[in-house]
C-alpha cells in the first residue's frame, strides 16, 4: 500500500520548501511535488537569486569602470565577458537549488517529480516527470504553487527579442536599446543589469510615477538618482505594439490617456508589468476551491482555504509578491498545522530593490499614513552627511523615518542608499516591539557606519540631528 503523509505540498518555491522543513522539523511526514527540475521555485531558479548574482556582477563591472579611478585604483577600461558573467550566475542557482535538494533529505521529506493536481480530498494526483502517475493519500494539502509573468495583451513573448524576466537574465549578448514595459522592481532591477552593461535602456511607465505602493516621495528622490545613471524613463505611456523588424523591434508608445503614438526601435522588449497568481491545471474547480476576485486562492487568515485540509501560502495568495513574505507563511502554516501559534506580521514586511543605491522600505508610506488620518512627524537624513558613506564615495541616498506625532512610535521607514537592504532589519525589528524613534536615538550605533544615518534621522524627527 502507498505512503500515507500528514502533509503534501504542491510547488517548492520559498512558501512550499520552508513549509516543508518546518513541518518535518515539527515531526510531521511530508511530501513535495515540484515539476521544474529543480527545487526552489522562482525565486532560486528565475527570480530573486539569479538576478542578485547579475545585478552584484553588473555593479562590479560599473565600479571597475566608474568609480575605480577616484578611490586611486586604476584598472584601464573594464571589458565584459558576459559568458562568465552568465556562468556566475548559473553557479550561484545551481548551488541554491542543490541546497534545498540536501534539506529536503536531512529533514527526511519525499520529493516527487512531477505536476501534481487535488484530486479529492487528501488525495494529490500527480503526473510523474518521467511518465506515469502516482496518487499521494495525505491528511492535509499545500497549495504553493506560486505566480506566472502577466502578459500584455496581443504581444507574445518569445524570450528572444521579446523577454519576460526569465529571458532578460540569460541574454547572450548585451542588447543597444532595451525597452522595459514596467517601472516595478523587475524592470528597475533588470534594467539596471543591462544599463551597466552598456545598454540604452528606457523604461515605459503606464502611471505618472515608478514603483507604484512606494512611499512617493521616496520613489520621486530614487527616479532622480536613476536618471543620473542614465536610465531613460517615459511616465504616463502605454506599449501598444511590438512588431519584429531585422533582428529588432518596432514598439509603439502612446500616453496613456490616449494620443499620438511614437515609436522606438529598439533590440529587445523586457515585459515586467507584474507576475498573476499560478493555478493552471490544479483541480481547484473540481475540487471547489474558492478563488478571489484577482483569481488568488482564497483563505482565511489561518491559509485555510475553503475545503477542509486544502491550505494555501505564498504568491497564489493575497499579499506582496515576496520570497520572504512566502517563507514566513510557510512557517506560520507549519505551526499551526501542529497546533502551534504561527504567526506572520503583516505589518513589517520589508521591501527591498536591489539596485545601486539600493531602496529598503518597511511599514507605513506618508499616502497610508495620511489616508489613514494618522498624525505623523518625518524626520529624514541624507547619506552626504554621514562619514562612511564619503569614505565609500557612496552618497546617494537618505533614510526617512516616520514616527506617531503623539507617541512617537515608528510607523514606516523608507531608505536609499548603498546597502540600505541589510540596514532595514534594524528598524523592522524595532517597529516588531513597538519601538518609538527615541528608542533609535538612544541605542549607541558603532562609528563609522551606515547605520548612524538611521539614527541620525531617528534624531532629525525631533528636529536634533547632530551631523546636520
Ligand atoms: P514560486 O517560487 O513561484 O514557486 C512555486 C513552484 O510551484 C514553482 O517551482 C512551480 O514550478 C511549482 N508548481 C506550480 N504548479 C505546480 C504543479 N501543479 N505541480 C508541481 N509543481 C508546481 N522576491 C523577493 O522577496 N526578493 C527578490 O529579490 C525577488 N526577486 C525576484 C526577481 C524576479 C526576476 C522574479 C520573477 C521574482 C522575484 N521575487 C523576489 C519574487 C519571488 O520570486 C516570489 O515572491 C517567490 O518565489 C514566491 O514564492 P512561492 O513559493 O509562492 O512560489
Ligand atoms: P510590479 O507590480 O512591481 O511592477 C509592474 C509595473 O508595471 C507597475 O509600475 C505598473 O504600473 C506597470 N504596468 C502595468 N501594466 C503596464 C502597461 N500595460 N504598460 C506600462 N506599465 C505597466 O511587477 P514586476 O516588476 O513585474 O514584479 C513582479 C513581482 O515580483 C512584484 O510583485 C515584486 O514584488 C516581485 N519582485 C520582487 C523583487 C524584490 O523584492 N527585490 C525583485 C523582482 C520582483
Amino acid at each position: 500500500m502507498a505512503d500515507t503523509y500528514d502533509l503534501t505540498i504542491i510547488g517548492t518555491g520559498p512558501g512550499g520548501y520552508v513549509c516543508a522543513i518546518r513541518a518535518a522539523q515539527l515531526g510531521m511526514k511530508v511530501a513535495v511535488v515540484e515539476k521544474r527540475e529543480h527545487h526552489g521555485g522562482t525565486c532560486l531558479n528565475v527570480g530573486c537569486i539569479p538576478s542578485k548574482a547579475l545585478l552584484h556582477a553588473s555593479e562590479m563591472f560599473e565600479e571597475a569602470g566608474h568609480d575605480f579611478a577616484a578611490l586611486g585604483i586604476k584598472v584601464g577600461t573594464p571589458k565584459l565577458d558576459l559568458k562568465a558573467m552568465m556562468n556566475h550566475r548559473q553557479e550561484t542557482v545551481d548551488a541554491n537549488t542543490q541546497g534545498v535538494a540536501f534539506l529536503f533529505k536531512k529533514n527526511k521529506i519525499t520529493p516527487i517529480h512531477g505536476t501534481g493536481k487535488i484530486a479529492g480530498p487528501g488525495k494529490v494526483e500527480v503526473a510523474l516527470a518521467d511518465g506515469g502517475s502516482e496518487t499521494i493519500e495525505t491528511k492535509n494539502i499545500v497549495i504553493a504553487t506560486g505566480s506566472d509573468v502577466a502578459q500584455l495583451p496581443g504581444i507574445e513573448i518569445d524570450e528572444k527579442t521579446i523577454l519576460s524576466s526569465t529571458g532578460a537574465l540569460e541574454l547572450g549578448k548585451v542588447p543597444e536599446t532595451l525597452v522595459v514595459v514596467g517601472a516595478g522592481v523587475i524592470g528597475l532591477e533588470l534594467g539596471s543589469v543591462w544599463r551597466r552593461l552598456g545598454s540604452k535602456v528606457i523604461v515605459v511607465e503606464f502611471l505618472d510615477r515608478i514603483l507604484p505602493g512606494m512611499d512617493a516621495e521616496t520613489a520621486k528622490t530614487f527616479m532622480r538618482s536613476q536618471k543620473k545613471q542614465g536610465m531613460e524613463f517615459k511616465l504616463g505611456k502605454k506599449v501598444t505594439g511590438a512588431t519584429k523588424k531585422g533582428k529588432g523591434l518596432e514598439i509603439s508608445v502612446e500616453p496613456a490617456a490616449g494620443g499620438d503614438a511614437e515609436t522606438i526601435s529598439a533590440d529587445a522588449m523586457l515585459v515586467a508589468i507584474g507576475r498573476i497568481p499560478y493555478t493552471t491545471g490544479l483541480g481547484l474547480e473540481e475540487a471547489g476551491v474558492e478563488l478571489d476576485e484577482r483569481k488568488r486562492v482564497k483563505i482565511d487568515n489561518h491559509y485555510a482555504t475553503n475545503v477542509a485540509g486544502i491550505y494555501a501560502i505564498g504568491d497564489v495568495v493575497v499579499g506582496p509578491m515576496l520570497a520572504h513574505k512566502a517563507e514566513d507563511e510557510g512557517m506560520a502554516l507549519a505551526e499551526l498545522l501542529v497546533g502551534k501559534a504561527g504567526h506572520v506580521n503583516y505589518d513589517v514586511i520589508p521591501g527591498v530593490v536591489y539596485t545601486m543605491p539600493e531602496v529598503a522600505v518597511v511599514g507605513k508610506t506618508e499616502e497610508e499614513l495620511k489616508d489613514a488620518g494618522i498624525a505623523y512627524k518625518v524626520g529624514k537624513f541624507p547619506l552626504t552627511a554621514n562619514g562612511r558613506a564619503r569614505a565609500m564615495r557612496k552618497t546617494d541616498g537618505q533614510i526617512k523615518i516616520l514616527a506617531d506625532a503623539k507617541t512617537d512610535r515608528v510607523l514606516g521607514v523608507h531608505m536609499i542608499g548603498a546597502s540600505v537592504g541589510e540596514m532595514i532589519h534594524e528598524v523592522a525589528v524595532l517597529m516588531e516591539f513597538g519601538g518609538s524613534a527615541e528608542d533609535l536615538v538612544r541605542t549607541c550605533h558603532a562609528h563609522p557606519t551606515m547605520s548612524e544615518a538611521v539614527r541620525e534621522a531617528a534624531m532629525a524627527v525631533d528636529k536634533r540631528t547632530i551631523h546636520m
